[in-house]
């Protein structure tokens, strides 16, 4: 029987100690929020929190996890830094189909923890391992940066006209 704190609530699990984590929260302890993308490490869509730190539950075995605290995005909203980048979030509107935000949100909060103040190489750093297939980045550096400082980002068209068009 192995113990496990999700959210603040803890919970004991009747699970194989190489099961990864992900499994168990969606599948054992319903907490569906956290998605399986890539399954090997490589997309970001299953990122939540060991003790506030952004880890891949995909390829972390629940057995490795010990006493250290997990947060998922069911509960971020309720920490400061994941309060802000979530109505920065709605307020920069950047959810497409929705399917990576998950893992995006919990790699921003946890970047906003760290670094109140995040430069653009410490956004790219920070979130260069959440994959996009909606493809928007841009959007989520300027939420980002609207979480951090409470000022709205004016977002930069990427569209130019074509050619010989008119102005
Ligand atoms: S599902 Fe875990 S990184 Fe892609
Ligand atoms: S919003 Fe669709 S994959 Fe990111």
């Amino acid at each position: 029987m192995l113990s496990l704190s999700v959210n603040g609530q803890s919970h004991a699990l009747d699970v194989p100690d190489d099961m990864p984590l992900l499994w168990v929260l969606r599948d054992v302890i319903g907490l569906t929020g956290t998605k399986f993308g890539c399954g090997v490490a490589q997309c970001g869509a299953c990122t939540v929190h060991l003790d506030g730190q952004p880890v891949r539950s995909c390829v972390l075995p629940v057995g490795a996890i010990g006493n250290r605290t997990i947060t998922t995005i069911e509960a971020i909203g309720a920490t400061p830094a994941g309060q802000k980048i979530q109505q920065a979030w709605l307020e920069v509107d950047v959810v497409q189909c929705g399917y990576c935000q998950s893992g995006q949100i919990m790699s921003a909060a946890a970047l906003l923890q760290r670094t109140p103040n995040p430069s653009d190489a410490d956004i790219d750093a920070a979130m260069s391992g959440n994959i996009c297939r909606c493809g928007t980045y841009v959007r989520i550096r300027a939420a980002i940066k609207q979480a951090a400082t409470g000022t709205p980002e004016i977002l930069q068209t990427l569209v130019s006209a074509p050619q010989g068009a008119a102005p």
